[in-house]
């Protein structure tokens, strides 16, 4: 085991996608170096490419690969203490996170606990996260000194494997839009809407899909609001040619909501 001083790690979202954008980028650059020091002449049949083309692909893939690498190292911590601030924590919370990867939320969400406990679900999926596994999850608790209020279970979250009305909080991030297919999604929102407890919040922050999720809270008894910046969000959109439509969603279960 690393010392105690190691700081933790959460690991690359979608590592498959940053080792394709740098394929990409590499291939790119070496076309256009090949075109531009004439060892090619960009011609193939009746077609002729120009060196500059392959300079801007090079240069749109190195800066994404760049922006994602920033976003898992750097950003996504930076991100779930402004995203975790949106709660006005008690301390004596029990939360759930729903797909926590190597801990990011449920380790930050642990910090801000007295009593309550941290409780994450994942089925470890190494192509959505690098070196996703429960130990490294635990030893990032055991880092970040809140390993005695964090529990992680291996669970999909289409079917979580609790009782109705079972946690004060729910938080998710980057995970949910990892279900391909829409009924998967909506099977996984139906879920989080039912083991949180009335009046319970939901904190779901992920890259597309958040129409389809306010919709399913909304039809199970909850009250849905928006809260990041839409122009922000629409910026990605343009950028990643409507990849990406980011958002955050901060839930309410009605107080009146039936608990069976
Ligand atoms: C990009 S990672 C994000 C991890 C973490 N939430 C974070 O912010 O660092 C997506 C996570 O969703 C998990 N996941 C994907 N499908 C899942 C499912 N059906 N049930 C539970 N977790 C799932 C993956 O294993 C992975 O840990």
């Amino acid at each position: 085991m690393s010392s105690t001083s190691s700081p933790a790690d959460y690991g690359i979202d979608a590592p498959y996608v940053l080792r394709n954008l740098l394929i990409a980028g590499t291939a790119a650059l070496l076309v256009w170096l090949s075109i531009a020091f004439g060892f090619w002449s960009g011609r193939i049949g009746p077609l002729r490419f120009g060196p500059t083309g392959f300079l801007i692909m090079a240069i749109f893939f190195f800066a994404s690969s760049a922006g994602m690498l920033w976003s898992s190292k750097i950003g996504k911590v930076r991100e779930r203490e402004k995203l975790l601030s949106k709660i006005s924590w008690r301390g004596d919370e029990q939360v759930l996170d729903v797909g926590c990867g190597r801990g990011l939320l449920l380790i930050g969400a642990a910090k801000r606990l007295t009593t309550g406990t941290a409780t994450g679900v994942d089925i470890w999926q190494t192509e959505d996260l690098s070196g996703n596994k429960p130990e490294a999850t635990l030893e990032n608790a055991r880092r970040e000194n809140v390993a005695e209020r964090v529990k992680i279970e291996t669970a999909d979250m289409r079917k979580l494997p609790f009782a109705n009305a079972s946690f004060d909080v729910v938080i998710s991030r980057a995970a949910i839009h990892n279900l391909y297919a829409a009924g998967d999604r909506t099977a996984a929102i139906r879920e989080i809407a039912r083991v949180l407890k009335p009046g319970g919040l939901a904190l779901i922050d992920d890259i597309r899909h958040f129409r389809q999720y306010a919709a399913i809270f909304t039809e199970n008894g909850c009250d849905v609001r928006r809260i990041n910046s839409a122009a922000v969000s629409m910026f990605w959109t343009i950028l990643t040619f409507g990849s990406l439509h980011p958002a955050t969603l901060l839930v309410r279960k009605s107080p009146d909501h039936q608990k069976s």
